[in-house]
């Protein structure tokens, strides 16, 4: 047993994106809140959110309903209507606390000279209502939320920890979170956090794709922990593929935002030609699901490596002014967006499904919960529309919130937890053998488990995933963690609940195609997985 390392905190929050720094402000007036990340504070999908946040603010011409049919019609009849209202109907104020919080919003002046919000547009929107920092809106938000977390003393922020498994007491009358064990990155060592509450905010697991859009920390922990731990998984068969990736050797993992489709961007096929008009009325502007699959169809159609997005027939100052950083970026590497298309493919990009909880992020244990990417509300269904996921984040964030605030004086201090047991491990031998899984498992995802699959690919990827889970279960069992162990540990488990809840879909719907039933069930449900320990 070695000499475990112990934390004690009230609120412990995994995750240091929009869904984890905004639970961190809203509660840390009236407790102790410790936030951990497993990198720098800054790495997450947040900072890399380009398009926007989705609010009625246009009440002239928008309105509540209007957010909520077009957030029901993306979500391809799979939505919780309640959810999706709830969402819908909070957002405006949530919008409001970000401003509050500092968060710069582009304006622009009506037709009398008042200021008032720039709104832009993306698919499925049938109107404009995105609030947004140019094309940078995620390090406008990331970076406001983390100056007040830093400036707040009673926050403590815990860079470069990971997260391995959650605490959890079996015996209690039903099973309660108690804390967590961590991996200190910078020291190599294990150390446990036990705290009266526990919240997953870890966002998604995009990174179990051979490309992505996500960083590096997308590794899906959350919903492999909370699996591991007992709670139910929900519709993760959707994992959402964003059209327009970029694609160029030089620059990977590039998104190039929907909002320039909004602005009036086309997709063309290499010869020039648009295509998005023959597959939807909605063209360049139909949910994320269907362009990414009319993407994906007329590049296996033509043989191409990729298709093209033009803005180039817009201004110049017009473009530079809406997509500073797409525009520098591309120019970066020898590509002028205001004179020439630009190269894209679709990438993995976000995880609909995740943690099932309900509308005040509870999880199935008891003082655990689940934020932002990592969990299912029921918000997205079948396809996430664009712009609800930081809306998604901060309206549960503040749930959460309020349902941890109304508990916390009542609960006993936190207790002990048992030390991390080292005894039977020792230094890994062959790190080669992460290496490869990582890249086999993420490649094989990507060939069978992809936009269009079928069962023979999915079968054929189960097969591969059983025996890719049970050589890194022996490696945990016998050697000292480390954060690509982790990690990859988190993806197989993570794969596995993809693969099966797809081969459980007996349907296409939104963002789940199989070529062996590409009709829509009359009656779909949910895909809801139950660990084997429920
Ligand atoms: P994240 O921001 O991903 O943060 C996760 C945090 O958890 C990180 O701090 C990470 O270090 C930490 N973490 C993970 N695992 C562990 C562990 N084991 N231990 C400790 N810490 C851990 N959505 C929109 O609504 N509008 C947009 O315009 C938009 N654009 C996007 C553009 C890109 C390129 C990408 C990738 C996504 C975009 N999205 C957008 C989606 C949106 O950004 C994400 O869904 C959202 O930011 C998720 O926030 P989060 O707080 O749940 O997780
Ligand atoms: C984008 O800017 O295209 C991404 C928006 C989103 O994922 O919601």
């Amino acid at each position: 047993m070695n000499d475990t390392k112990h934390h004690i905190t009230d609120v412990v929050i995994i995750g240091s994106g929009a869904a984890g720094l905004s639970l961190a402000l809203s509660l840390a007036n009236y407790c102790k809140v410790s936030v951990i990340s497993k990198g720098a504070l800054t790495e997450g999908s947040t900072m890399y959110a380009q398009g926007g946040i989705a609010a009625v603010f246009d009440k002239q011409n928008d309105s509540i309903e209007s957010h909520v049919e077009d957030t029901l019609q993306a979500g391809a009849g799979l939505c919780d209507r309640e959810a999706v209202h709830y969402t819908a109907t909070n957002a405006k104020q949530c919008l409001k606390w970000l401003i509050e919080q500092g968060v710069p919003f582009d304006m622009e002046f009506d037709e009398k000279g008042k200021e008032r919000f720039h709104l832009t547009r993306e698919g499925g929107h049938s109107h404009r209502r995105i609030l947004h920092a140019a094309d940078a809106t995620g390090k406008a938000v990331q970076s406001t939320l983390i100056s007040r977390v830093q400036a707040h003393p009673d926050i403590t922020l815990l860079e470069f920890y990971n997260a391995i498994d959650l605490i959890i007491d079996k015996q209690a009358q039903e099973p309660v979170v108690k804390g967590l064990y961590v991996y200190n990155r910078k020291k190599e060592q294990v150390e446990s956090i036990s705290a009266k509450f526990v919240a997953l905010a870890t966002g998604g697991a995009s990174k179990v794709y051979l490309y992505t859009s996500n960083p590096d920390v997308s590794s899906g922990d959350g919903i492999a922990m909370a699996w591991r731990a007992g709670c139910k998984v929900a519709n993760m068969e959707f994992n959402q593929f964003h059209p327009t990736s970029l694609y160029h050797p030089e620059l990977q993992n590039f998104l190039i935002t929907e909002a320039m489709r909004g602005e009036g961007a086309h997709l063309k096929r290499p010869d020039g030609s648009r295509f998005m008009p023959d597959f939807d009325e909605r063209a360049e502007l139909a949910p994320r699901d269907i362009v990414a699959r009319a993407i994906d169809f007329e590049m296996k159609r033509l043989g191409a490596n990729c298709v093209y997005l033009d803005i180039s027939h817009k201004d110049k100052d017009f473009i530079i002014e809406h997509f500073p950083t797409i525009y520098a970026k591309c120019l970066s590497v020898g590509l002028d967006i205001t004179k020439e298309a630009i190269p894209v493919v679709p990438a993995a990009h976000y995880t609909c499904g995740g943690v099932m909880t309900d509308f005040s992020g509870k999880t199935d244990i008891s003082n655990l919960y689940a934020i932002g990417e990592v969990a299912y509300t029921g918000l997205h269904g079948a396809n996430r529309m664009a712009s609800n996921s930081l809306l998604e984040c901060i309206v549960f964030a503040h749930a959460a919130a309020k349902d941890i605030l109304s508990k916390i004086e009542q609960h006993p201090e936190p207790s002990g937890v048992p030390a991390w047991d080292e005894s039977r491990v020792t230094d890994s031998d062959e790190e080669i053998v992460i290496t490869h899984n990582w890249h086999e498992l993420r490649l094989f995802m990507w060939d069978y488990v992809g936009i269009v699959r079928s069962t023979k690919r999915l079968e054929r990827a189960l097969r591969r995933v059983e025996l890719l889970k049970q050589e890194i279960h022996e490696y945990y069992a016998n050697f000292r963690v480390s954060n690509n162990l982790l990690e990859l540990r988190n993806l197989v488990q993570v794969a596995e609940l993809i693969i099966r809840s797809a081969l459980e879909r007996k349907e296409s719907r939104g963002l789940h195609y199989t070529l062996d039933y590409p009709e829509l069930s009359d009656n779909p449900m949910p895909t809801i997985l139950k660990p084997k320990s429920n």
